[in-house]
């Protein structure tokens, strides 16, 4: 089809001050080359992103382009651009103020993963600043933020200065998302969100890398999560997901690393804001469960790896286990707290957590070995119990949610405890008991716990 400029792009114009017949030409231009399997240039992703920011391309177009790129995806050249376009549609935070290498980590979205309280500060500890922007949950999947605020009198959003001021006293900065980072994604975001395009791995590793680069490290270690309470399900889309970020961080001159981990079963045992806290807390003093430590180790070392502060990252992972031992990680956790205006009595007596007024067993209704516990029902079960948000203006119960006694390969008779619902009611206590038994299964045959990670990319 042949589209030639006529009156209704004259009074279209006329009513978009500033945009031009050729821009419009061009938005048609990059939409179809797009639809046809074009490769865009980076002229045509810049030029589209920002007029699309600046509010003279409207949804409707933005909406084609995202439908065409989820069909017809994007070559290496194009994703990096459209990274590039969206982080510099706002701030670029600059933490060359802080010396050293500044290391950031992002977890592609899980449920229990409560690894960021825990590597934050043991990575700090080992005298590398760590300078990060996490989110909220939204969905089944928790938010680092979302848990910090369990803590009382937290402050979870720092101004630009203070973020950069507590990474250069105390190495260690946990701070809420700015409202001028990557705006483009936050609009790009949005416009996916209701058009049936979020599940492509161009935008999705573009959306989460330019939050990344805008907000400044020079190192970033990626935990991509793969599995039923994942984003991506499948191993081989973690795997093009990873790849994807790790050549946008290369191709813009940041050291990249991704770790493709299991997220069939949730991690560690507590799901729930406080309770993730308390499991955190277990876990910076050594005694936490087996897969939180180990993830955290692993992902730590790869972040003292990439800092360039040991040679390789099972040295890292070395170095970081003696610290765990001797304290130093709790110690540095108290600080942050400290710093950032939270309660430290609470770290010490973990009872002074919000906690909820009603607690529901779950009991094995067979005998034999768990084989699934699917994260995507603990993680809905606890977002209904009011832990998440749908929208992201609800407001959250930070006591309630679920800690799991059995995991998958774990023998249980019938009747013993697999579970336990914390509950700000009993009517809804009582559904998620029968949402968490619907979760497990039970076998007759013992089955082999899943792998934690799959590989590192
Ligand atoms: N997280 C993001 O920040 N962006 C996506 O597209 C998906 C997950």
């Amino acid at each position: 089809m042949v589209v030639t400029p006529g009156t209704f792009f004259e009074r279209e114009v006329r009513q978009q001050r500033g945009f031009t017949v050729a821009d419009k030409m061009q938005v048609l231009d990059i939409i179809s080359k797009k639809r046809d399997g074009g490769e865009l240039s980076e002229a045509e992703i810049e030029f589209l992103i920002s007029k699309y920011v600046a509010g003279e391309i409207p949804d409707y177009q933005m909406a084609a382009f995202l439908m065409a790129t989820f069909i017809r995806g994007m070559t290496r050249l194009e994703t990096v651009a459209l990274t590039k376009a969206m982080a510099h549609s706002g701030e670029i935070l600059d933490l060359s103020a802080v010396p050293g290498c500044k290391v950031d980590k992002h977890s592609t979205g899980g449920v229990g993963d409560k690894v960021t309280l825990v590597v934050a500060p043991l990575v700090a500890a080992a005298g590398v600043p760590l300078a990060k922007m996490s989110g909220r949950g939204l969905g089944h999947s928790g938010g680092t933020i979302d848990k910090l605020e369990a803590i009382p009198g937290f402050q979870s959003v720092l101004s630009k200065g203070e973020f950069i001021a507590n990474v250069e006293r105390i190495g260690l900065a946990l701070t809420g998302q700015r409202e001028n980072l990557a705006p483009a994604d936050k609009k790009i975001y949005a416009l996916r969100d209701v058009t049936a395009t979020v599940a492509s791995i161009p935008l999705i590793a573009s959306s989460i890398m330019s939050k990344k680069i805008a907000a400044g490290a020079n190192a970033i270690v990626l935990d991509v999560k793969c599995g039923s309470g994942a984003f991506i399900p499948d191993l081989d889309g973690a795997r093009a997901l990873a790849k994807a970020m790790v050549d946008i961080g290369t191709d813009v001159g940041r050291h990249t690393v991704a770790v493709i981990s299991n997220m069939d079963q949730p991690l560690g045992k507590a799901v729930g804001n406080a309770l993730e806290v308390k499991e955190a807390l277990m876990t910076l003093e050594n005694k936490g469960p087996a897969d939180v430590t180990r993830l955290s180790l692993i992902l730590g070392g790869l972040m003292l790896f990439l800092a360039g502060k040991v040679e390789d990252p099972h040295l890292g992972e070395q170095v970081l286990k003696n610290i765990l031992a001797t304290g130093g990680a709790r110690q540095k956790f108290r600080e942050f707290v400290a710093t950032q205006g939270g309660t430290v009595r609470v770290l010490d007596n973990p009872a002074l957590l919000p906690s909820a007024p009603f607690k529901l067993p779950v009991l094995a209704p067979a005998t034999g070995y768990i084989a699934k516990l699917r994260a995507d029902i603990i993680g809905r079960t606890s977002m209904a119990l009011g832990a998440g948000r749908r929208k992201k203006d609800d407001s959250i119960d930070r006591a309630v949610g679920i800690v799991l006694e059995g995991k998958i390969g774990d023998y249980v008779q019938e009747g013993q405890l697999l579970a336990v619902v914390h509950a700000g009611n009993e009517n809804t206590g009582r559904e998620a008991v029968g949402q968490v038994l619907r979760a497990y299964s039970i076998v007759p045959r013992p089955v082999a716990p899943p792998p934690l990670i799959y590989e590192v990319i």
